[in-house]
């Protein structure tokens, strides 16, 4: 019983996280990749690269940018009407793009 339990337990956890990925790829289609990119890259030469950026990373920047700790004139804006669940998904998602480094 305790077996099937934890099984249900993982599946939920896995699934939920999934489920973040998605939301947080359809999300910032419409509102992150203008500047961010469809993939990750950005398009603007002053916009960060998030592809492949840890979730916690991600997560606190959006936090810390919501709450006035971090500014930017557009970041500060942007994330002000976003929720904690918002920031979940944009954190699975970013995270979750596979990037590859090649040193020179
Ligand atoms: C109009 C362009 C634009 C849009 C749209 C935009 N960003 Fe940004 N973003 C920027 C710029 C420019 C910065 C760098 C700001 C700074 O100097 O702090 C930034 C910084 C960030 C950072 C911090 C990255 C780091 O390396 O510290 C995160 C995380 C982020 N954006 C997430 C998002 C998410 C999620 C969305 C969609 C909800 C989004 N951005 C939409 C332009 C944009």
């Amino acid at each position: 019983m305790k077996k099937v339990l934890l099984i249900c337990l993982f599946f939920l956890a896995f699934s939920s996280y999934a489920d973040d990925v998605a939301e947080g790829r359809a999300k910032a289609d419409v509102a992150c990749a203008l500047c961010h990119g469809a993939n990750g890259i950005a398009t603007l030469p002053n916009a960060p690269n998030l592809a492949g950026q840890q979730a916690i990373y991600v997560s606190e920047q959006l936090r810390n940018y919501r709450s006035g700790k971090r500014q930017s004139d557009i970041m500060s804006m942007i994330a002000k009407s976003l929720t904690d669940a918002d920031i979940a998904q944009y954190a699975a998602w970013f995270s979750a793009i596979k990037v590859s480094v090649e040193t020179p």
